[in-house]
């Protein structure tokens, strides 16, 4: 008995060594991330007055915000940034009718092949076609931006944190340097070719400012603003990289509701077995 305890004892003690030994030197080593200094120009994203529609456990689409979302896309975003995941037939999704969708499709060029010569030509698209990218490869892409990359978009909501705030922000980011912060960082500047953007993880990007008043006319008459091209472009690509969001935020309603009534039920069914059972007598 003693024998055995005195084993069980002399495992944990080693055991406890051992975690202690591989935990120390972390423990040790730790230093906070050390802050570049552009940290200094870094706010919290803004986010649009009130929110966006699809905010929060009730959020919805505002279909008329995603037509005009795509409407810049279109007209000015996708000049520069392809949308490849996306296929023209998803835009039915947004409220378009068929023959509206594969009149728009119809609008695009996407990359074909000559019927006669077999040579790489384009051809207006199909509601199948996923949308075009507006470059040939990555290499054109970066020579006709300053060597920068302009990403693709499909999914840029999910792959930044706080995306479609960020998008929000970025947009209407190209600010002037605040002086209090030059001042905590006296060396900063823009090079040439690129653009101060607080909201931009490098400060200076590439991408110019996009969103001027009027730039587009939107097709339902609402006053183009760079605040309302910036909401609307974004609620879009929000849309793009999850179109399954407002749907995924009902369902997980329907299943609480749906949980609520099996509880419910179970302890209903609970109460009725042990119904006929009188506790002992003591
Ligand atoms: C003239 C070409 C051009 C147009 C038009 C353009 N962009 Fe860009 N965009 C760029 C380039 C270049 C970059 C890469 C910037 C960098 O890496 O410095 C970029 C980057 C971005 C990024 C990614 C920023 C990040 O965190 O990496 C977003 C989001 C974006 N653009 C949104 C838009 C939207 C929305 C529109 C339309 C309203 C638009 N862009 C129109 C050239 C363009």
């Amino acid at each position: 008995m003693t024998i055995r305890l005195g084993g069980i004892l002399v495992g944990l003690i080693i055991s406890g060594i051992l975690v202690l030994w591989s935990l120390l030197p972390g423990i040790f080593n730790y230093a906070p991330p050390e802050r570049p200094d552009y940290y200094a120009f870094q706010e919290k994203n803004i986010q649009p007055e009130g929110g966006f529609s699809f905010d929060g456990p009730l959020g919805r689409w505002d279909y008329a915000q995603l037509q005009r979302g795509y409407q810049v896309y279109k007209e000015v975003c996708s000049a520069c940034h392809s949308l490849k995941f996306v296929a023209f037939r998803n835009l039915e999704q947004l409220g378009y009718t068929e023959p509206e969708v594969r009149a728009e499709a119809a609008s695009w060029q996407v990359p074909g092949i000559d019927p006669v010569t077999g040579e790489a030509t384009t051809r207006p698209g199909e509601p199948t076609d996923y949308f075009p990218s507006p470059y040939p490869n990555e290499v054109a892409a970066r020579a006709a931006n300053n060597n920068a990359y302009p990403p693709d978009l499909s999914l840029i909501t999910k792959a930044r944190k706080d995306g479609s705030n960020y998008v929000y922000s970025l947009m209407q980011g190209y600010n002037e340097v605040d002086p209090a912060d030059l001042a905590k960082s006296p060396e900063f500047e823009t090079p040439a070719g690129l653009y101060f953007n607080e909201y931009f993880y490098n400060i200076n990007i590439a991408m110019p400012p996009q969103l001027y008043p009027d730039l587009v006319t939107y097709a339902d008459g609402m006053e183009a603003t760079p605040e309302q091209m910036a909401q609307d472009v974004t609620a879009f690509l929000t849309w793009t990289a999850e179109p399954s969001l407002v749907k995924r935020k009902q369902t997980g309603w329907s299943v609480i509701g749906f949980l609520l009534l099996a509880t419910a039920l179970a302890f209903l069914s609970y109460k009725q077995i042990w119904a006929g059972m009188k506790p002992k007598k003591k």
